[in-house]
């Protein structure tokens, strides 16, 4: 039978990680694995603790906390210590504090661990900003995945005035350029593209066209 490849992307927001991992999983019978459903957890369970999130704060969350994913019908599930999450990691508030949350040491330590915990067996398609780098660096695939900051902001705003969230296409854009900087720039595990990976710009590119690019790269 043909081995199970271990496929890592990598790339800032909106670029279409999740979308076409999905679909490419899908295809290939493999598993995805959503790290940055992983952070909004951690994210979340921060927000909830009704006090101003600081990094003091978040490193007392994330000292007993239990993040688990299940993937199935097309959703990754998000568990917080056995409380489900799904519903809740997406939200403007979420995503406003998740950079600052992703870039302390002991949150990331141990969300890899659980992650290369994941990826063990192969037949894996896991999406993030430092997989290809940290997580997974002998991974079989990486594919660096991106397109124009208008294009991703625009994207991202079509997709949460579905979910009917009442946001501003600049502002949103705003919030993406901030986040993307600051993924960029941290100190540790930056979001960078390896020197290994695939740099695949899907400005203008349906999402068919990205999965079948996949695809091909993996056979
Ligand atoms: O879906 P979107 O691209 O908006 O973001 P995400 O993949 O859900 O990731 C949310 C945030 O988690 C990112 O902006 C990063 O700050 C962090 N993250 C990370 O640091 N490392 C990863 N492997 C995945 C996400
Ligand atoms: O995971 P990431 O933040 O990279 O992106 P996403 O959550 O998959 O969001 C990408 C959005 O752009 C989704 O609403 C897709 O339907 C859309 N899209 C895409 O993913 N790929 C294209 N080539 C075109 C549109």
């Amino acid at each position: 039978s043909l081995k199970k490849l271990v496929v890592a992307i990598d790339g800032p927001a909106g670029a279409g990680k999740s979308t076409v991992a999905k679909l490419a999983a899908k295809a290939l019978g493999y598993i995805y694995i959503d790290t940055g459903a992983m952070y909004r957890a951690v994210a979340w369970k921060a927000l909830q603790q009704k006090a101003p999130v600081t990094d003091a704060l978040i490193l007392s969350v994330v000292k007993d906390i239990d993040v688990r994913l299940s993937y199935h019908d097309g959703v990754t599930h998000v568990f917080v210590n056995g409380e489900e999450a799904t519903d809740y990691i997406r939200t403007p508030e979420v995503s406003r504090i998740v950079s600052q949350v992703a870039a302390l040491g002991p949150v990331r330590e141990k969300m890899v661990e659980l992650q290369r915990a994941m990826a063990e067996e192969g037949g894996v398609l896991m999406d993030g900003r430092d997989i290809g780098t940290h997580v997974l660096p002998q991974a079989d695939v990486k594919i660096f995945l991106t397109a124009s900051i208008e294009e991703r902001a625009q994207r991202r705003y079509r997709e949460m005035r579905e979910k009917g969230y009442d946001v501003e296409l600049a502002k949103l854009q705003e919030d993406i350029a901030a986040r993307d900087k600051a993924d960029s720039e941290r100190a540790i595990s930056p979001l960078v593209q390896a020197a290994d990976a695939v740099l695949l710009d899907t400005t203008g590119l349906s999402i068919e066209q990205v999965v079948e690019k996949i695809l091909g790269m993996c056979r």
